[in-house]
């Protein structure tokens, strides 16, 4: 193997000389099929609302929701992670709109699947938080704790009726011990064993999360640190990805992307199976409020960010450029 440097004539600018030369040796190529986009829908609205952190972001009704899918096929986007806003007055402790068959969760999932068919891969976000009045991602306590096992028991019903409603991949995003387990299990137990699950395996509690706070209208008070990960650690992740992998999840992902991707790589390097990254809300917000400023160039900041982030290890990206960067890679 050659030692870099090692003799005398050794100049690496050599490969950097022009444009076809570059894209020549370039070791990491993004794809339109290596993105996934995240959307929201709203219940109870008749035209979209931009999310205000989020420029060029918003809350879909379902005829815009399916507009967006159908836009994502054409630019050759693989997939679609939907995340349903209930109206406020169908939110509870229980987070009940996020079981009922005609939660817009589910009523999203089967429009997008009328429209979209197998032409995308449609995933939904299993997660209580959206649906639950204190905005939690599980059900709590009667000490107000976020109640692990009882939680469960919600997530195994959220994946049945997500994967009645159309569901091709369900993504628990909870952080609560067992979830992957549980969930396969409670779709096998339904006949559904065609249905994969994209575990959030290292998920950390993170400040990026905010603008998301908004696209969903969380009802949050207070953090998620006793079930998302410390921002310090690292060995954690490889633990989380052991005890999913032993209950089936069947891909794995890692989030926040850009900060995590130290994580990333250890992740990507110890699996099997494929690996996604989730670009979040603040990720997204950053480099659109410093290209809005004019301190970055937008477009090239979106696509080095997607670079790096498949660089360290990710095979799928969400993102919420994912559509714009397609038609960018085309
Ligand atoms: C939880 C969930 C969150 C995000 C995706 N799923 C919020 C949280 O954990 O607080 C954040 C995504 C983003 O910030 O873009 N259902």
């Amino acid at each position: 193997m050659t030692v870099y440097g090692s003799f005398p004539g050794a100049r690496p600018r050599r490969l950097r000389t022009t444009p076809a030369m570059r894209r020549m040796v370039a070791e990491t190529r993004l794809h339109p099929a290596d993105l996934i986009l995240p959307a929201f829908v709203r219940e109870g609205i008749s035209e979209p609302v931009a999310i205000s952190a989020m420029p060029g972001v918003y809350q879909h009704t379902l005829d815009t929701l399916r507009k967006a899918a159908a836009e994502a096929v054409d630019a050759g986007v693989s997939g679609i992670m939907l995340f349903g806003v209930p109206a406020d007055e169908n939110k509870d402790a229980a987070g009940t709109a996020g079981t009922d068959p005609d939660g817009i969760l589910q009523v999203a999932l089967r429009a997008v699947r009328e429209e979209v068919g197998d032409d995308l891969v449609v995933m939904s976000d299993l997660c209580l938080d959206e649906f639950t009045d204190h905005g939690h991602c599980g059900v709590l306590d009667a000490q107000g704790r976020v109640d692990n096992d009882a939680t469960l028991e919600r997530y195994a019903e959220m994946a049945q009726v997500q994967a009645d409603a159309g569901a091709h991949v369900v993504g628990p995003s909870g952080m609560m011990d067992g979830q992957v387990g549980l969930i396969r299990d409670a779709l096998d137990g339904i006949g559904r064993e065609d249905v994969s699950i994209l575990a959030y395996t290292a998920k950390y509690s993170s400040a990026f999360y905010g603008p998301f706070r908004e696209a969903v209208g969380s009802s949050l008070q207070g953090d998620r640190k006793t079930y998302q990960q410390d921002p310090a650690n690292s060995r954690e992740s490889l633990r989380e990805l052991a005890l999913d992998l032993a209950e089936g999840a069947d891909m794995v992902m890692v989030k926040p992307a850009g900060p995590y991707l130290d994580i990333l790589a250890k992740v990507a390097e110890g699996v099997d199976v494929p690996v996604a990254a989730y670009q979040i809300s603040g990720e997204y917000a950053m480099v659109e409020a410093a290209a809005e400023k004019g301190w970055i160039e937008r477009d090239r900041a979106i696509t080095e960010t997607l670079t790096g982030i498949k660089r360290a290890g990710a095979q799928m990206i969400l993102t919420y450029w994912a559509v714009e960067a397609a038609r960018m890679l085309r």
